[in-house]
């Protein structure tokens, strides 16, 4: 099958000396990441995953989600981070635009989120829709730990159990979590759940290819096979060093950028349907490289959406900016514009036109624009949106991060910036063992 391909004609030439400088960086990067010789490489694990995943899970995995799309209207995914970004990204992606306005079908339910913040109406409200419908319960929690989709889960399965009773409850919930330790993980062995591990050597942000993301992504009855299937092909194709390697190129063409002092970075996507895999690929590069002091701001935008909210600010603002483009050759459906006798609007010019044709001048136009404005251009382009595609682009962007974190000198792989606002926050509560924390906190108040 084809693959995804990069083209970088139209960003290159803004910090050309900065790239063919950043070769030998790169080669390094890709051979710390192949090999396992850099910083961080006790979580390389996902190098490998699409390859090496066993037929049995896969297996495993359709037939839990076949017992839950059985039994369920709803199924509710608890979890924060990467551990519901890559679902949510692949099965916003692949369904209906409007799937959640439809009732639920038999054996094809709809897949929700919780614990993904701590909203309190939200949560609320979500616990209003569940109440008296048929659901089930995925919660993923990699260190069985967090806060948020913990809160979410008492809540979600106190419900469940109200409903459906405690034993039958027990066949609703599955839990996605560490194979020994958390808290998680000791409450689903004494409750008896199905449980599926997220390998030691994955971190949260990589495991949309592990049961982590498979799962979910299985209930809402998409091909995980097809999506491991082009993984596996972009696994391959990543693999050695050169200009045919799209993950390599990408890495050290934004290390350029960045270094010819382009220091954010949006992902753009010109198909409403990938708004989440921008969410995605913001957390994958955000917790990678933000550290040290260093790192792309990343940031991701929908056009032509946001063309009418933070197009000025692209067009004529700080020159700090580049942008990567996915674009998605072929739509799913056909829809033409239609002629009208009055032409009152005088959109007749476009009539018996493909709505994507008008789509893909804004898409010309604007890259046009944003160039001979100083944005540089790189641009993913796919021919079309199912399983297979998503998978290359899910380990592309993998692959990529990992190449790029090294080439910019940080640990891709860890997060330790993240337990600030965790430590405060739980001395704010004054949860036991944060005495002194919270003598700290109350201080500085
Ligand atoms: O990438 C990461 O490690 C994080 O974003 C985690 O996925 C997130 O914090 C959730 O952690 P956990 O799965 O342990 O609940």
């Amino acid at each position: 099958m084809k693959s995804i391909e990069i083209n970088i004609q139209d960003a290159v030439f803004f910090a050309e000396k900065q790239y063919e400088a950043g070769k030998a960086a790169a080669v390094e990067a890709l051979a710390k990441v192949n090999e396992g010789s850099g910083e961080g490489s006790d979580f390389l694990g996902w190098v490998n995953l699409p390859s090496s995943i066993s037929a049995d899970l896969i297996a495993s995995i359709n037939k839990t989600a076949e017992r839950l799309r059985e039994n369920c209207d709803y199924v509710v995914c608890v979890g924060i981070g990467g551990s519901y970004l890559g679902a949510k990204a692949v099965i916003s992606a692949l369904s209906d635009s409007f799937a959640d306005f439809y009732a639920p079908a038999p054996k094809n339910p709809k897949v929700l989120y919780a614990g993904q913040n701590i909203g309190e109406e939200y949560t609320a409200e979500l616990e209003r829709l569940l109440t008296g419908k048929k659901f089930g319960i995925i919660v993923i929690s990699k260190s069985g730990t967090t806060t948020e989709p913990a809160i979410a889960f008492r809540i979600l399965k106190e419900l469940l159990e109200k409903q459906a009773g405690k034993e039958a409850a027990k066949n609703l919930i599955v839990a996605v979590t560490d194979e020994k330790k958390g808290a998680l993980r000791t409450l689903a062995t004494q409750e008896g759940y199905e449980t599926y591990v997220i390998p030691d050597n994955v971190g949260g942000r990589f495991s949309v290819l592990t049961p982590v993301g498979l799962l979910p992504i299985a209930c809402a009855g998409f091909d995980i096979e097809k999506l491991v299937a082009g993984a596996a092909e972009m696994e391959n194709t990543t693999l050695h060093s050169g200009d045919s390697n799209p993950a390599e190129v990408y890495a050290r063409l934004r290390n350029a950028l960045y270094q010819s002092g382009k220091k954010i970075e949006i992902l753009v996507n010109f198909n409403p349907k990938l708004h989440y895999f921008g969410e995605w690929w913001k957390q994958l590069y955000g917790e990678s490289e933000g550290k040290d002091g260093k790192g792309i701001f990343p940031a991701a935008v929908d056009f032509t959406t946001d063309l009418h909210s933070m197009g000025q600010w692209i067009q004529e603002g700080e020159r700090s900016i580049f942008e990567t483009v996915i674009s998605v050759k072929e739509p799913a459906i056909t829809r033409r514009i239609p002629e009208d006798a009055e032409n009152l609007d005088g959109l007749n010019y476009l009539s018996g036109k493909r709505i994507d044709e008008v789509n893909k001048m804004a898409e010309l136009g604007t890259k046009i624009a944003h160039v001979d404005g100083g944005v540089p251009n790189i641009r993913i382009e796919l021919d079309k949106l199912d399983e297979h595609a998503l998978g290359q682009l899910i380990y592309f962007f993998e692959k990529a991060c990992g190449i790029s974190g090294y080439i910019l000198g940080v640990n891709p792989f860890n997060q330790p910036g993240v337990e600030a606002y965790k430590k405060n926050m739980f001395a704010l509560l004054e949860k036991p063992g944060y005495e002194k924390e919270t003598e700290a906190i109350k201080a500085k108040l």
